[in-house]
């Protein structure tokens, strides 16, 4: 999206990206996502906050942004098929990418706890779903294992490609506030996106765009949260589906992140993250994912040296689980179809 002439994230960072004049490049024009000054938050934890809304991509997630780069990559290595486990966004953007591309997608998820958007916008595009009885663990080991025979590329966040795309939200912080914030909060489920915005600001400051890094501050779900408590998680447990993780991918790589910036990776509670949900949606007017108000929750919880600026990711769009938002408020009764009625409705 982003501003008039927006050419998406290959165009605007190809100098960053390793493609050339004959890579073909799927693109949605994704990223250029608005960095949404929240004064209510800021004035709640006495700090500068504002929220990168990466819910405006096009499949309504930052997923989008190393989409774009492994279904580009994979098309030029001569791929027909490519194939992914997820808790939902990675389908979604994954089916929609590859509908662009004109290849078979092939998305594995844990039956029950993926979205009602997000399985609707993998299934229009027109992946081929397999549900299975397990978690989000399994359908990652399973799409590893079918990867080794052979028939299609695997889009999660292991391929490198995706990290490197999603590096263009932090260039993108950095190229609105003219340096790194001070403090940046993101959710973590398989730690990819933590991964990549560390990695990108530390690129931009050894090319000279930035001067300062960030403490990078990242938030598991506290009945998923295998990187705080320093263990596998065999049944991850939380209402923010999108980070029901209990073994992440690039666990190490999330860790290290965290304390080479100076950060940590803490857990907030469900009730916690639900709060934050509805904060935003009704003070700030951002309706963001359960799993993206996770870094919200954390920087409530956690707070933030006074007057610093701080960057909170907001990772996915919250029309993305209608089922969630309906279930934390309360549904209006319909009324006979006069103003009478309507006025006595209102109290009015
Ligand atoms: N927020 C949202 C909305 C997500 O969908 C995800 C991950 C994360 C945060 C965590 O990012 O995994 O890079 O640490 N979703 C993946 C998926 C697992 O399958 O869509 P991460």
């Amino acid at each position: 999206m982003g501003q008039p002439g927006w050419k998406g994230v290959i165009e605007e960072y190809r100098s960053f990206l390793p493609v050339d004049e004959t890579t073909p490049v799927v693109t949605l024009f994704e990223g250029g996502t608005p960095l949404v000054p929240a004064p209510r938050l800021s004035e709640r934890v006495g700090a500068e906050v504002r929220l990168k809304v990466e819910g405006a991509n096009p499949t309504g997630s930052f997923k989008d942004r190393g989409m774009t780069l492994a279904i580009s990559k994979a098309v030029e290595a001569g791929a027909e098929a490519v194939m992914c486990a997820s808790t939902g966004n990675t389908a979604a953007s994954a089916a929609a990418y590859a509908a662009r591309a004109g290849i078979r997608c092939v998305v594995v998820i844990p039956e029950g706890h993926v979205a009602l958007g997000k399985l609707s916008q993998a299934l229009v595009h027109g992946a081929e779903v397999v549900p299975i009885h397990g978690s989000f663990d399994d359908a990652l080991a399973i799409v590893r294992d079918i990867e080794a025979v052979g028939p299609a590329v695997v889009v999660n966040s292991i391929n490198p490609h995706r990290v490197m795309g999603q590096m263009s939200g932090a260039f993108e912080i950095v190229d609105e506030l003219g340096d790194g914030p001070e403090v940046v909060c993101i959710p973590v489920g398989n730690g990819g996106n933590i991964t990549a915005h560390w990695r990108g600001y530390v690129e931009y400051r050894s090319m000279g765009r930035a001067r300062t890094l960030p403490r990078m501050f990242g938030f598991q779900a506290a009945g998923a949260a295998p990187i705080v408590e320093g263990r596998v998680i065999e049944e991850p447990d939380t209402v923010a589906t999108a980070i029901r993780i209990g073994n992440p991918a690039s666990w190490y790589a999330a860790a290290a992140a965290a304390s080479e910036s100076g950060g940590a990776v803490e857990k907030v509670t469900d009730e916690e993250i639900v709060r934050a949900y509805r904060l935003l949606a009704a003070e700030e007017a951002v309706f963001c994912e359960a799993a993206s108000a996770a870094s919200v929750a954390g920087l409530l919880k956690t707070g933030a040296p006074a007057g610093c600026r701080v960057v909170c990711v907001l990772t996915g769009n919250g029309l993305k689980d209608p089922t969630l938002a309906m279930s934390h408020v309360t549904v209006p009764q319909a009324v006979d179809a006069t103003s009478a009625s309507v006025l006595r409705a209102l109290g009015w």
